[in-house]
This record gives structure tokens, C-alpha cells and sequence, in this order.
């Protein structure tokens, strides 16, 4: 059982998180006019922390929220992350254009609202990425900014819900061409003739910061990768599929729908690829933190 509590900061002023109160007019709750990033804490401190924040930056940019000092944020955050003493869990950042009467355009005189919370989580996905998951297929219905890390994820939770109902670990989402972007919370990566294969970084996918850390951890280790989309009905053509994310880590998947994928087992590539990410965070966990 986990006793710690979660523990919040918001715009400065830190708090349990079931004591944070929020406007009703936030745009965030309105509109959805907010970015966020969730980060995974190993050993009490946070992974691929620089990554995460120019994600966060570029997110920023790209919804035209100004008035953050994104430096501020991320100093905050660590703060926060150590008064909690969450050791195993996640960050949670968002910021919003700030609560304003309800109306289109930008508000004139709003705030940001910088919210953000460390909470210890027991890592759900550990049998998952031993065995495999099974995944379903749902058409991409969501908007041609998919590289925003945007917290309208409606499309995202119907399709993940699917997954849950048929007792899958993830949906994928495809586009009207038959190809497989990625999935509602994870990007999606394939081996074909021994080959990495994954979605370009364009607008239609997310650009995981996990997905990056995999991409450079194959090179690494020799395996050619490849930036091209998997299509839904030549799923045939791959031995091997796993999807990515900061929660999920490496998850192998071996069955989409009802469709096996290779031998209906966690692959060789998939295990090479786990375990030098596993090294990662071990040496990551060992490292003495630089002192500040
Ligand atoms: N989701 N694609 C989508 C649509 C995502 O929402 C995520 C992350 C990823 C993987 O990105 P990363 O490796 O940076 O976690 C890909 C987070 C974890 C979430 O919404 O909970």
C-alpha cells in the first residue's frame, strides 16, 4: 500500500493535491487550451527531466501560451519532487491560458496556470512487458496537430477505453490509408527484416521522448531504424511490435485485433531493446545526483 501522498504545486504554492482547488473558468477545463508532460520518477528523481521541458517548451511555442517562465516551472517541479519524497512514480505538469470569462479569443489579462504533482506509483505494466499485451485497432480521429502535447484527449481515451473493454493493454490508431500512427498513449515500433521500424516525427504522432531514448538506444546497438509508417493489414510482414512511453516503457505486443504477431511471444530485438533500457535506468538510478 502506498501512503505517501501525492503532493501538488500550483503557480508557486505547494499543497496536497487533494486540496488543490481550480477556477471553473480555467481554459483548461473549458477549451482544453492547455499542454501537459508526465514524467517517470526512478529512485527520487526525474528521467529524461531536460527532454520532458523541451517537449514542454516546444508545446508551449506551438499553442502560443506565453508568460511561462518555463526555468521557474522546472525548478519548482524538482522542489516539489523532493518535499514529497516520491521515490517510484510520476510527474504531472499542465499549464493552461489561465481562467478568464468565457470567450474564444486569448484573454487579455490572464494567467497561466502552472499546476503540476508528484505521486508514488507502483508500475502497472510489469507482467505486460514480460508476457506481451494485446492491443486493439481504432481509426485516428483526432487532429492534425497530434505533435502537440495537448490535453484534449477525448479520441485518445474513447479508443483506449475500447482497449479496456475487449482486456487490452492499448488501442492503435489508424488512418483512413490503413496506417498505424501510434498509440493512445504510446508510440508504436515494429521489426522487419531485423530492422526498428516507427512513425516519422511529423504531426501526426506524438514525438515520444521514450521513442527518442528507444531510437538511440538501437543505434547503439546496431539496429538499422527505420522512420516509416506499419500498415494495419500487413501486421504479417513484422516478427516483432512494441509500443513506448514513459509508463510503458518497452511494452512487446502480440496480438493486435485478432491477429498474432510473429510467434505470439516477446521477440529478440523487443528483449535486446528491454534490457539495454533496463541498463539505462539502472545506471540512471546509481548515478550520484550533481550536486546544484
Ligand atoms: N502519454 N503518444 C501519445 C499520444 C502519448 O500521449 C504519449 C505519452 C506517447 C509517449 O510519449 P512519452 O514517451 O514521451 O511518454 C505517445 C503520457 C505518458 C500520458 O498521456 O499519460
Amino acid at each position: 500500500m502506498n501512503t505517501l501522498k501525492a503532493l501538488a504545486n500550483v503557480n508557486g504554492t505547494t499543497m496536497p493535491l487533494d486540496e488543490v482547488r481550480i477556477s471553473a473558468l480555467d481554459r483548461g477545463f473549458l477549451f482544453g487550451d492547455a499542454v501537459y508532460e508526465v514524467l517517470r520518477v526512478y529512485g527520487g528523481r526525474p528521467w529524461l527531466l531536460d527532454e520532458h521541458f523541451q517537449r514542454l517548451r516546444r508545446s508551449l511555442e506551438s499553442i502560443r501560451l506565453t508568460g511561462v517562465d518555463v526555468e521557474r516551472l522546472r525548478s519548482r517541479m524538482l522542489e516539489t519532487l523532493t518535499q514529497s519524497r516520491v521515490r517510484e512514480g510520476i510527474i504531472y505538469i499542465q499549464v493552461t491560458r489561465g481562467a478568464a470569462p468565457r470567450s474564444h479569443p486569448f484573454p487579455k489579462n490572464a494567467t497561466p496556470l502552472e499546476f503540476l504533482y508528484a505521486e508514488a506509483k507502483e508500475d502497472a505494466y510489469v507482467e505486460a512487458r514480460q508476457h506481451g499485451a494485446c492491443v486493439v485497432s481504432r481509426p485516428d480521429i483526432r487532429w492534425d496537430r497530434c505533435d502537440i502535447k495537448s490535453t484534449n484527449l477525448l479520441a485518445n481515451i474513447l479508443a483506449m477505453q475500447d482497449a479496456h473493454e475487449a482486456g487490452c493493454s492499448e488501442a492503435l490508431f489508424y488512418l483512413p490509408d490503413g496506417t498505424l500512427t501510434e498509440g493512445t498513449h504510446t508510440n508504436l515500433f515494429g521489426v522487419r527484416d531485423g530492422r526498428l521500424v516507427t512513425a516519422p516525427r511529423n504531426n501526426e504522432i506524438l514525438p515520444g521522448i521514450t521513442r527518442g531514448f528507444i531510437v538511440g538506444l538501437a543505434q547503439q546497438a546496431g539496429v538499422a531504424v527505420e522512420e516509416r509508417k506499419l500498415h494495419r493489414d500487413r501486421l504479417d510482414e513484422v516478427a516483432e511490435l512494441f509500443v513506448s512511453g514513459t509508463t510503458s516503457e518497452i511494452m512487446p505486443v502480440v496480438r493486435v485485433d485478432d491477429r498474432r504477431i510473429g510467434d505470439g511471444a516477446p521477440g529478440p530485438v523487443t528483449r535486446r531493446l528491454q534490457e539495454a533500457y533496463n541498463a539505462a535506468v539502472r545506471a540512471f538510478r546509481e548515478r550520484v545526483a550533481p550536486a546544484t
